[in-house]
């Protein structure tokens, strides 16, 4: 489903204590998220990823909106070893807002 990025800019606060996105945005605990749609998994240069998300991005997987919402529900389940200490996101509507927020700082 098409997501609402304004409600998303919300949802996003349970991402922000590890991920910066946005004008100027750094590395925190996790990778600043600019331009994620489109990135291979583990593919930004100068953050240490784990072992097993750079294994996911060597076997082929691009973070897109239907493999960031499974990966973001469940980040465990779909990448077992990733070091994202998250739990996951369980609402469906969530999952597309933070989607459509997070694609407005993507050119893809
Ligand atoms: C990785 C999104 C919450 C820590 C990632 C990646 C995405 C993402 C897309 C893959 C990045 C890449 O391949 O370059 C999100 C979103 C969140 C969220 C949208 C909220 C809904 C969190 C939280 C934490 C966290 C709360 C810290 C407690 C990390 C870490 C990685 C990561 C450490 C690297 C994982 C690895 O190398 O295995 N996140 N994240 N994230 N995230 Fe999150």
């Amino acid at each position: 489903a098409e997501g609402d990025a304004v409600a998303g800019k919300k949802v996003f606060k349970k991402c922000a204590a590890c991920h910066a996105v946005g004008d100027g945005a750094k590395n925190k605990v996790g990778p600043q998220l600019n331009d994620i749609f489109g990135r291979t998994a583990g593919g930004l240069d100068g953050y240490k990823y784990s072992k097993a998300m750079i294994k996911a991005g060597e076997e082929g997987l691009v973070w897109d909106n239907e493999t960031m919402g499974t990966y973001l529900k469940k980040p465990r389940a779909m990448i077992k070893g990733t070091k994202m200490a998250f739990a996951g996101l369980r609402k469906d509507k969530d999952l597309d807002n933070v989607i459509a927020y997070l694609a407005t700082f993507s050119a893809e």
